[in-house]
């Protein structure tokens, strides 16, 4: 008999519904919140309200999509945490009145371990490129900048992470002082296309071991934005290309110099990256680059699955449904846990 797995996604402002069937992706639907925008950032209410009204349709839809009926569903999987208090309720809910409905079992998956899994997700009909145990794992996001050792489906050390800002929040707020729009990661890689790379020489972190920090790159390009305001009132908007460019140039940097240091330090060459920043192209040609120069086995997701969504919730979800590893209706959300 199949293993149908519907999984749910609502740790910040994207609502996501996938269905899998013994591992193979059927269907992964995402309400993306535009609410949002205005606000040059994510606003906690907005985003649990905007779940409320989108979980019932993207639920439906990815269940339509499937092929499956609820009968057919083995599990219901719902993203646990790190997120959002607020929006992360909205999906446990939902998912716990789901399971108890049907009286099918519930899978609690860690949203940051789902960003590692995605590199699992497999589609019939399309070629995939699954790592292989151990590898590092680059977990790049708006909320997270880490280096996980992934030891194997469950079993995973976070070896280093930020010690302030997160590498898509770096781009965010940089975005924001230049006056462009939320979220400011896809606007700055597309402008960076046009612009020079070594224009302006910003802050790199001192940080020891596998550490990250991204908060003295924000002021360094705040303060560099402030003294050429002073002379030239225009400055942004002439050189808005070469800022992003610049940017994005420090913030690959920063994230590929700590990930050489662990490939060297362990031994093992086999790399993936993953979260909503890996969607970035100047970190994804860095990648390739260092897989012809060094060596490296690289895992690069498909786009679809590098900001949130179901999917990767699913197939987190299928491996713990494989081990029996069921949680309880009273397990709650948490909004801070780590892998
Ligand atoms: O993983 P994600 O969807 O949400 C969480 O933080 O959990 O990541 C969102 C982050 C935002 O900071 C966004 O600006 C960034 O990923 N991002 C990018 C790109 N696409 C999304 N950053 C740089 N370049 C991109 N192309």
């Amino acid at each position: 008999m199949s293993v149908n797995i519907l999984a749910i996604e609502s740790s910040c402002d994207d609502t996501s519904c996938a269905v899998i069937s013994d591992g193979f992706l059927l269907s992964n639907v995402i309400a993306s919140q535009k609410v949002h925008e205005a606000y040059g950032g994510v606003v906690p209410e907005l985003a649990s309200r905007a779940h409320q009204q989108n979980i019932i349709p993207v639920v439906h839809e990815a269940l339509r999509q499937s092929g499956l009926s609820k009968e057919d569903l083995s599990a219901i999987a719902f993203t646990r945490g790190p997120g959002l208090m607020g929006s992360l309720l909205v999906g446990t809910s939902f998912a716990k009145g789901f399971s108890l409905a049907l009286g099918k079992p519930l899978v609690d998956v860690n949203h940051l371990q789902g960003h590692v899994m995605a590199h699992f997700i497999q589609v019939k009909g399309e070629e995939s490129n699954l790592p292989n145990f151990p590898f590092l794992c680059l977990l790049v996001s708006g909320g997270n900048s880490q280096i996980i050792l992934v030891k194997s489906y469950k079993d995973m050390e976070v070896l280093g992470q930020t010690i302030d800002d997160a590498a898509g929040e770096a781009f965010d707020k940089c975005a924001k002082v230049m006056g462009l729009p939320y979220p400011g990661g896809p606007v700055i890689d597309r402008l960076a296309k046009e612009g020079n790379p070594k224009a302006f020489a910003l802050n790199k972190p001192q940080v020891p071991g596998y550490d990250y920090s991204f908060s003295g790159l924000k002021t360094s390009f705040l303060y560099l934005l402030r003294d050429e305001l002073k002379v030239n009132p225009n400055f942004v908007e002439e050189r808005k290309c070469d800022l992003c460019a610049s940017l994005q140039y420090t913030v690959v940097e920063i994230l590929m110099a700590k990930l050489r240091k662990a490939v060297k330090d362990l031994g093992i060459k086999e790399v993936a990256v993953a979260g909503g920043v890996s969607a970035n192209s100047a970190l994804r040609a860095a990648f390739e680059d260092h897989g012809r120069r060094y060596g490296w086995k690289i895992h690069i997701p498909k786009f679809s699955y590098t900001t949130d969504n179901a999917a990767m919730v699913a197939i987190a979800a299928y491996f713990k449904y494989q081990d029996g590893d069921f949680c309880d209706i009273s397990l709650p959300p948490f909004s801070r846990v780590t892998i």
